[in-house]
């Protein structure tokens, strides 16, 4: 479990100062999955480094299990960084020395000197990433996908109880990015490793995290379940960073609602009710119909969702019956003006 509170970052400047992260709070709980998005700039980065102080707060808090980061000396701050691995955008790898001296290094870095318990190590670690045929290959001879996995074993040697992942899937094509997403995912079931990441993908958010917070100059803005999030967006930036990435956005509703004669309606089913054919028993109830403008269907990580913007159509709309209808059902809904 890690805890944020009031999390600070101020950057000197030439100028002004810069305020990278202004008072943050957040906690992350043990085994999640936990993103962080938000444009560029906004302190992801930031925010993720001082989590396990790579960079010091300016003011404010970060609890590892309890633990204060600023309270440790500089004799328990490699110990408790052992607990937090990292893995990079691109890959941090030393390129001097192979695969298996990659992943043993941060086992030397705390201190162990048993030649076979590391070698034991390293391999099994290798076994897990899926690479033990290239452990005396240089880095120079991977690709990227298994330069990342390099990362996620290396990142793994200490058995650490979080992963951060800053963009580690950003300098990879999108089937690479997928066979890495599910050995995090593969792992986070395994090892109950929380996992911290960054991505600018909404995608990655949509079917790996659990919660999501949304970052805009150093402040959180947003932050809850991801299937909340993405569905009920409440923040602009959040909407537009969705609009970008596909979903359904507010520029086409101004023309739909120029054509519709009846009343708009955005209804929301999430999980069981995806199951249940709701449309035509409303009409069935209610005498009216809909007519379907704008919708998706999918899943966010393992939630089925569909949300649809009907409009009702009938001689005389009375849309009220239909509310009470999708109120009984547990259907979110929402009048569109
Ligand atoms: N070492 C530094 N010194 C001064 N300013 C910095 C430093 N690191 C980051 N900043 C500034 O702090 C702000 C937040 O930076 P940060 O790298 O955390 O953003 P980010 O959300 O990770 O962006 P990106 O998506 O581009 O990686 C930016 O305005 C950046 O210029
Ligand atoms: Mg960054």
């Amino acid at each position: 479990m890690i805890r944020i509170e009031q999390l600070t970052k101020i950057y000197p400047g030439r100028g002004a100062d810069h305020l990278a992260l202004d008072a943050v709070d957040l906690s992350i709980d043990k085994g999640e999955i936990f993103g962080i998005i938000g444009r560029s700039g906004a302190g992801k980065s930031t925010l993720i480094r001082c989590l396990n102080r790579l960079e010091t707060p300016s003011s404010g808090r970060v609890l590892v299990d309890g633990q204060d980061l600023s309270t440790l000396s500089a004799r328990e701050l490699p110990r408790m960084r052992q607990r937090l691995g990292m893995i990079f955008q691109h890959f941090n790898l030393l390129h001097a020395k192979t695969v298996a001296q990659n992943v043993s290094f941060p086992l030397r870095l705390a201190g162990r000197h048993d030649r076979d318990a590391i070698d034991r190590r390293v391999d099994a670690l290798l076994e897990r990433v899926g690479l033990s045929a290239y452990r005396d290959s240089y880095p120079a001879r991977l690709s990227g996908g298994q330069k990342q996995r390099v990362g996620i074993a290396r990142a793994l040697a200490n058995a650490p109880s979080v992963l951060l992942s800053d963009e580690a899937t950003s300098a990879l094509d999108p089937q690479t990015t997928l066979s890495i997403l599910q050995l995090l995912q593969d792992i986070n079931r395994e090892l109950g490793l929380t996992i911290v990441l960054i991505t600018h993908e909404m995608s990655v958010i949509r079917n790996l995290c659990d919660r999501v917070a949304v970052l805009d100059h150093g402040r959180v803005v947003e932050t809850g379940r991801v299937a909340d999030i993405f569905l009920h967006p409440q923040h602009a930036v959040t909407r537009s960073l969705l609009a970008e990435s596909g979903t359904p956005d507010e520029g086409a509703l101004i023309q739909l609602r120029q054509r519709a004669t009846g009343p708009l309606l955005r209804l929301t089913f999430v999980g069981d009710t995806t199951y249940q054919p709701l449309l035509s028993r409303a009409t069935e109830e209610t005498g009216l119909r809909f007519n379907i403008l704008q919708g998706s269907v999918g899943r966010i990580k393992e939630t089925p969702y569909g949300q649809l913007l009907v409009e009702a159509v009938g001689a005389h709309v009375e849309i009220g019956p239909a509310l009470a209808f999708f109120t009984r059902w547990n259907v979110h809904h929402e009048v569109v003006a």
